[in-house]
């Protein structure tokens, strides 16, 4: 039986989801609350990460042991690295990497986990497809891409910086946890989706006075898409 846990790093992202779902226990662990529940007949857990890639890998390796997820959704907002996301847009995640991690010294790629045999943690095809049709349903006014997460300890929010991480990784949004719930996933050998709504274009303008009204319409995007792709998941 597929049992599907749900990571969002802030309140915002998973309040809808916690609204709409039948939840059957709350369980506190490691400073985060555990909604666990159904949602249109199917089971799931609903978890608030906090921000950041130690939260998010904690989140998920919790979800493992505890509660015996079989797939794993991270959904939150993130910064466009790509022209063709504006804001309010979706990104779904083909892959996700690290944009912190540096061994380059020692022989290792820019982004790459020395010793795991991947420089980019593959999401799931099933997953991906079902997100990006569940998005045209519900959400038809706005674009929805696939293509790369990077994510890092760090709000993008100048130009130089940017223009780093689409040299250097071809980056499509950034973000402070896919990454690591993504390595977590991979580890843990669990298929897993990043959706991502566009809250900012991750240069100067960025965190400025319209964030918190741009966040909230990028959650929103999120949360409905979330719930449709919970509806109408059908793993092979
Ligand atoms: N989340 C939303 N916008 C972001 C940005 N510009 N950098 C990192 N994380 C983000």
């Amino acid at each position: 039986m597929i049992k599907t846990g749900i990571i969002g790093a802030m309140e915002l992202e998973v309040a809808t989801l916690k609204n709409l779902m039948t939840v059957n226990t709350v369980t506190a662990k490691a400073g985060m609350d555990f909604y666990d529940g159904t949602l249109e007949g199917r089971s799931i857990v609903v978890v608030r990460c906090g921000i950041g890639k130690v939260n998010a890998a904690m989140c998920v390796q919790i979800l493992a042991d505890l509660f015996g997820v079989t797939h794993i959704i991270n959904t939150g907002v993130a910064g466009s690295l790509n022209p063709r996301l504006d804001i309010g847009d979706i990104l779904i995640s083909e892959r996700a990497l690290q944009h912190d991690m540096d061994s380059s010294p020692i022989g290792f790629a820019p982004g790459q986990v020395p010793d795991i045999d991947v420089l980019a943690f593959p999401a799931d095809r099933a997953m991906i497809d079902t997100a990006v049709a569940a998005c045209r349903r519900v959400n038809p006014d706005i674009s929805v891409l696939t293509g790369l997460v990077v994510t890092g300890d760090q709000f993008i929010s100048d130009r130089k910086t940017k223009d780093r991480l689409i040299a250097v990784f071809h980056g499509d949004c950034a973000e402070m946890e896919g990454a690591a719930v993504a390595q977590a996933s991979y580890l843990n050998r669990l298929p897993f989706i990043i959706i991502r709504a566009i809250s900012d274009k991750a240069d100067d303008s960025a965190g400025g006075m319209d964030f918190p009204t741009f966040e909230r319409q990028a959650a929103e995007h999120c949360a409905k898409l979330t719930v449709e792709f919970i509806r109408s998941f059908e793993p092979a």
